[in-house]
C-alpha cells in the first residue's frame, strides 16, 4: 500500500526533505549516503529526522509522521536532559546493579522497578527518572496535544547494559528485528509510543529495521499465520463477550494490586504477540533482507516511534534512556495506519476506521 494514496501525511517526502540535514546516518543494504537517499526512491523509509523540532510549525508533521509509522529523529533531543552528573550515576551505577532487564520508573504510582528494595540508588534513580519521563510528557502535549490527551499509561526505563551480545532469550532479545507487543496487559488497539535519548556520551546507539508493519505483513503476513492470501487476518481480533468479561475479572484483581491488570489480553494483543514471536523465531524472516536497514543515532540524539507500527532491533549501543506512552486508540487521527486497522479491515484496505 502507498501510504501516500490513503489520504494521510505526507510522511514519505518529509524523509526525503529531512534526511541529510541533520547527523543521523541511514546505511541500507543499496549502501546508500544520506545525501544521496533521494536518488535512490527504493531505499528505507522509515526515518524522518527534524532539525527544529520545537517549531511550532513543524508540530502536525510530527504527528502525523509518528501515526504514519515512522521514526521521527531529533539530531539533539528537543529539551534539557538529566544533568550530567545524574546521568553519570545512572552509568557507573546501575550496571552492576540491575536486577530486571531495565530500571524502570512507572509514572502511575511512583514504582521503581529493577533494582533491589534496600539499594541506595533508588531514590536518586527515581527522581530522575520521574523528570525525564515529566519532559517527555511535556514535549509530547506540545507537539501531539490530541495524542497527549489520550495517555493510557506512562513509563521511563533507563537501559545500562550494552545490547550487542546480551544473550537474552529469543523473545526477550532486543537484537532481533521485531515489532513491539504483548507487555502491557491488553492494549485492544491502544498504540505504544516510545522516546528514545541516547545518552552514551561518545557511542552510538545502532538500530536496525525492516519497514513498518505493513511492509512486514505483504511479506510474511501468510508466512506467520496471520494472514490469508486474500490478505485478511486469519484470527478473530475484535473482543467477544468472554474477552470482556476475562477483562472485567482483571479489572477487579487490579482494584487489589494494580500489578494483575498485566494479566489482562484481548484477541489484537494476542495477534501482535504472534507476529512478535514469528519474526523473532522464523529463520526465514530472519534471513530475508528486504527492507532491510541500519540507523546510527549519535549521543545526545532522540527518536519517538510507534513502536508497534516500526519493526526495530537494537543491535548495539549501552545507556539509553526509553519513556513508554501508551496512547488510546480513539486520540489518533490518522488509525488507518494503526496495526489494529491493518488486521481488522484486511492488509489492502486503507480506510479510516478506528478499533472497536
Ligand atoms: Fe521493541
Amino acid at each position: 500500500m502507498d501510504l501516500d494514496s490513503c489520504g494521510g501525511p505526507p510522511a514519505r517526502k518529509l524523509l526525503y526533505d529531512y534526511l541529510g540535514a541533520g547527523s543521523m546516518s541511514m546505511q541500507s543494504d543499496q549502501s546508500v549516503s544520506p545525501s544521496r537517499i533521494e536518488a535512490h526512491p527504493q531505499a528505507p523509509r522509515v526515518l524522518s529526522i527534524f532539525d527544529d523540532p520545537n517549531d511550532p510549525a513543524v508540530a502536525e508533521s510530527i504527528s502525523s509522521t509518528l501515526e504514519s509509522n515512522h521514526i521521527v529523529g531529533f539530531p539533539r533531543c528537543p529539551f534539557p536532559l538529566p544533568n550530567p552528573a545524574d546521568l553519570q550515576i545512572l552509568r557507573t551505577e546501575l550496571p552492576t546493579r540491575l536486577k530486571l532487564k531495565n530500571v524502570s520508573y512507572h509514572g502511575a504510582d511512583g514504582r521503581l522497578t529493577g533494582l533491589e528494595a534496600n539499594d541506595p540508588a533508588r531514590a536518586r534513580t527515581a527522581a530522575v527518572l520521574g523528570e525525564h519521563l515529566e519532559a517527555v510528557c511535556a514535549y509530547l502535549r506540545q507537539v501531539a496535544p490530541h495524542l497527549s490527551a489520550g495517555t493510557v499509561l506512562t513509563k521511563c526505563s533507563f537501559r545500562p547494559i550494552q545490547e550487542r551480545g546480551r544473550k537474552l532469550k529469543p523473545h526477550a532479545s532486543n537484537e532481533l528485528v521485531h515489532v513491539d507487543a504483548g507487555a502491557y496487559g491488553a492494549t485492544d488497539g491502544d498504540r505504544i509510543l516510545r522516546f528514545f535519548v541516547n545518552v552514551n556520551p561518545s557511542e552510538d546507539r545502532v538500530w536496525a529495521t525492516k519497514g513498518d508493519i505493513q511492509e512486514v505483513l505483504e511479506r510474511h503476513g501468510v508466512r506467520s499465520g496471520l494472514l490469508d492470501n486474500d490478505g485478511r487476518c486469519r484470527l478473530r481480533i475484535r473482543k467477544n463477550p468472554a474477552d470482556h468479561a476475562f477483562t472485567l475479572t482483571v479489572r477487579a484483581l487490579s482494584r487489589l494490586n494494580p500489578q494483575a491488570q498485566s494479566l489482562d489480553s484481548s484477541p489484537y494483543d494476542r495477534a501482535m504477540r504472534r507476529l512478535h514471536n514469528y519474526m523473532k523465531d522464523s529463520e526465514t524472516f530472519k534471513a530475508d533482507p528486504r527492507g532491510y536497514a541500519e540507523i546510527r543515532f549519535p549521543p545526545g540524539s532522540a527518536w519517538m516511534v510507534f513502536t508497534d507500527g516500526v519493526s526495530h532491533a537494537s543491535l548495539s549501543g549501552q545507556f539509553a534512556l526509553v519513556t513508554t506512552i501508551l496512547i488510546r486508540h480513539t486520540a489518533l487521527r490518522h488509525p488507518q495506519f494503526a496495526p489494529y486497522h491493518l488486521l481488522s479491515g484486511g492488509i489492502r484496505s486503507c480506510g479510516t476506521g478506528s478499533p472497536g
